[in-house]
């Protein structure tokens, strides 16, 4: 509840405008970038990125310091069963649902300082910002910070959010492994161990809506010098792992005509798959990101090579007639070795919910924020809470349209453009306008 209201009712007229952004509370952005800087110490590495893998310790480090944070802004913690965590701040009417925001604190294996910091310290700013106004929102309004989005330690991706909105099954997450045979179900009593204090929230509870921040991860928010995206989607994805076998045999003495080495196979199947995803129009995103070579010496001619795929389309069609036809374009290419293909995860394309990025464009623009809608290539969170209740995106512009790199950067003043029109669009919904 904003204090005077006739002030926001007004907005639509251009000469109450600067008035109007005078009366939404000021969201502190040397806080919110100091606060980044400082998460970014757990796990940093040399070249300025971050290592913090799902339920390591700097994942269960980060969470302390995040509710530590939260303490002081009077928010108080929950965890559910696959250790998504809600930090809430509770409204003048406890019964309805809350509205929700947040992202995740798990990074790549040499991630960057934002993907995912953003949304949740974005979050934790416009909730704090709202309670140091002294303003008492109808709704309850919660932070959320989902478990294992990033997925590189503990296959799929957004594996906390699917389990809370029911598209993957508990026991399916926990039973999933490292490459080291660490299972979920082992780490995630360290990560919970980092939140004693937290109370239980059920999977699947209520919520009324649920927006994320984020950044944008590509180029086109920079391409168009606009400090802020209204996300209209996310394209589909589907993972799939390939096993090349062969023969292991004497690198020295193996004549050609003998070896059925998995390496060379496997080369021929990726030449044949780069091909089956060429795409004139640069739509289609393919990528191998990782390869194991077994037994991994160098003079032992390869038995077995196992490699990831990663295809992406906004287009379920063609995810369908590109993804299904994998194991025969495989199969096709692997001779004299065998192939096996299975397929590790998959999820539509989704479209966010049209009056929510209605509002988020509303919001954007009585902010005086230059803003465009456009669809996200990196997948989120978001879009499995579609599933329980209308979401959507924000996103501000990074450097390069670099993500999942130690490169990745971002500027002070594109966090707190994108925060502002979070903490309003957040306040909009939980006052039930
Ligand atoms: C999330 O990081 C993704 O893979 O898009
Ligand atoms: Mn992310
Ligand atoms: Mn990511």
């Amino acid at each position: 509840m904003i204090k005077d209201k006739s002030a926001r009712q007004n907005t639509r007229s251009q000469e109450v405008y600067e008035e109007t952004v005078t009366e939404e509370p000021r969201i502190n952005s040397g806080r919110l970038w100091d606060r980044h800087m400082r998460l970014a110490e757990i796990g940093a590495l040399p070249r300025g990125g971050v290592n913090r893998q799902a339920m390591t310790t700097g994942d269960a480090a980060a969470r302390q310091l995040l509710v530590a944070w939260a303490n002081e802004s009077g928010l108080t913690p929950a965890v559910d069963a696959i250790g998504n965590l809600f930090l809430r701040f509770q409204g003048r009417d406890p019964e309805p649902p809350p509205i929700m925001t947040g992202s995740h604190l798990d990074t790549q294996p040499q991630g960057g300082r934002f993907d995912g910091a953003y949304g949740v310290l974005a979050g934790l700013e416009a909730l704090t910002t709202l309670r140091e106004a002294g303003i008492e929102p109808l709704r309850s309004l919660e932070l959320v910070i989902w478990n294992n989005e990033e997925g590189c330690r503990f296959a799929p991706t957004t594996m906390g959010s699917a389990v809370f909105a029911g598209a993957l099954k508990l026991e399916e997450a926990l039973a999933a492994r490292d490459s080291d045979g660490v299972s979920v179900a082992d780490a995630l009593p360290a990560l919970l161990a980092a939140t004693p204090h937290a109370g239980r929230r059920a999977l699947g509870s209520p919520v009324s809506a649920y927006i994320e921040a984020h950044i944008e991860q590509g180029p086109t928010l920079e391409a168009n010098q606009c400090p802020v995206g209204i996300v209209t989607g996310i394209q589909g994805v589907r993972w799939f792992t390939v096993e090349v076998r062969g023969r292991a045999a004497h690198a020295g003495t193996t004549p050609r005509g003998l070896r059925r080495d998995a390496l060379m196979s496997a080369v021929s199947v990726l030449r044949a798959l780069s091909g089956h995803f060429h795409d004139p129009d640069d739509v289609v995103r393919f990528t191998v990101g990782r390869m194991q070579v077994s037994p991994n010496s160098p003079n032992t001619v390869p038995e077995r090579v196992t490699f990831s795929i990663d295809f992406r389309h906004p287009d379920g069609s063609v995810l369908t007639r590109l993804g299904d036809a994998v194991p025969a374009v495989c199969q096709r290419a692997v001779h004299p070795c065998e192939v096996s293909v299975s397929e590790a995860a998959a999820s539509p394309p989704v479209a966010f919910d049209r009056g929510l990025i209605e509002t988020l464009a509303l919001t954007a623009k009585e902010l005086g924020i230059p803003h465009m809608c456009l669809q996200s290539g990196a997948t989120h969170d978001a879009k499995w809470v579609t599933h329980l209740a209308p979401s959507g995106m924000i996103f501000v512009p990074c450097a390069g349209g670099i993500s999942h790199s130690e490169e990745e950067s971002a500027t002070p003043e594109a966090l707190a453009a994108g925060t502002r029109v979070l903490m309003s669009a957040l306040l909009k919904l939980a006052d039930g306008e």
